[in-house]
């Protein structure tokens, strides 16, 4: 038994604690924008299974958002931190509606099997809460420091008006929560140990490794030039953008700021633990 103590950590997590929640406008973006006649029947189809494909990515983000909250609670962590995390949560159910949203302007949603239980990347076992939380919101973390730049890079290059304002909305979303990790280090640093932070480096290369299997299968591709426009306005990456500009935010958005806090690229081959869900942000997020 602990005494019952709150703390409060200011700065971001005060300003997205106290932000009241906007009414988010999405209903006035326009739906009814797509032509299904100005796509190509495959390019169709590919983008009903993406949007799909991203709506469940999203909802895997706010299952583990809400872990995360959950852990910071059971941690003792400041309130502030908690609640800004649980706002989070809401955040990834709006992007799970704005994707389904997509696959439906794009003729429907595609058929996908599931496992609502197994929504969550897997932590290292045994660990206390104040670990679990740091490893979960890290791995969350570095999953939406990758999709950010990716998000805006498709954004800027679509010119149709609904994948654009909706992909513009996803990435101004997701750039709080990439800040999450480094919040959550920032809150625990003094506590961790060199062995936590070696763990960390491999929890945080786990959740780059299906960023690593989209890069190679996306820097095989090749997009005729007569469809790349077509592909960018129902929501794909051009190849060479997407591979630029994820090598770019692994260096920069991820291992940079890790190092700050002594957490350095792991040696090859030492990151058998789960990989975060893949997350096919070469097709949208
Ligand atoms: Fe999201
Ligand atoms: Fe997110």
């Amino acid at each position: 038994m602990t005494p019952f103590e709150l703390s409060w950590a200011g700065g971001t997590a005060e300003r997205h604690f106290r932000a009241r929640r906007k009414r988010q406008q999405v209903d006035d973006f326009p739906w009814d924008a797509v032509d299904l006649a100005a796509y190509r029947p495959e390019v169709i189809e590919a983008a009903q299974a993406s949007w799909t494909e991203g709506a469940f990515f999203e909802y895997c983000s706010g299952a583990t958002f809400a872990a995360v909250a959950r852990a910071l609670l059971e941690a003792g962590a400041p309130i502030d931190l908690v609640g800004m995390v649980g706002d989070f949560v809401a955040d990834e159910m709006l992007h799970v509606e704005l994707n389904a949203r997509m696959a439906m302007a794009f003729g429907g949603a595609a058929p996908r099997l599931v496992d609502l239980s197994d929504l969550v990347p897997a932590c290292t076992p045994g660990l206390s809460p104040f670990h679990t939380a740091v490893e979960l919101a890290l791995r969350i973390g570095v999953a939406e420091a990758l999709t950010v730049p990716i998000l805006a890079e498709v954004s800027r290059a679509s010119r149709h008006p609904l994948t654009h304002a909706v992909l513009a909305k996803l990435a101004r979303d997701e750039g709080p929560h990439a800040a999450l990790g480094l919040l959550v280090l920032e809150w625990a640093d003094d506590r961790l140990t060199e062995a936590d932070r070696a763990r960390l480096a491999v929890a945080a290369e786990a959740s780059m490794v299906s960023y690593r299997v989209d890069r190679a299968r996306v820097a095989a591709q090749h997009v005729p030039m007569e469809i790349a426009q077509e592909m960018s306005d129902a929501g794909f990456a051009v190849p060479e953008r997407y591979v630029a500009t994820l090598d770019r935010a692994m260096e920069q958005r991820v291992w940079d700021p890790l190092s700050a806090f002594g957490i350095f690229p792991p040696p090859p081959c030492s990151c058998e633990t789960p990989g975060m869900r893949p997350k096919k942000i070469g097709e949208n997020a």
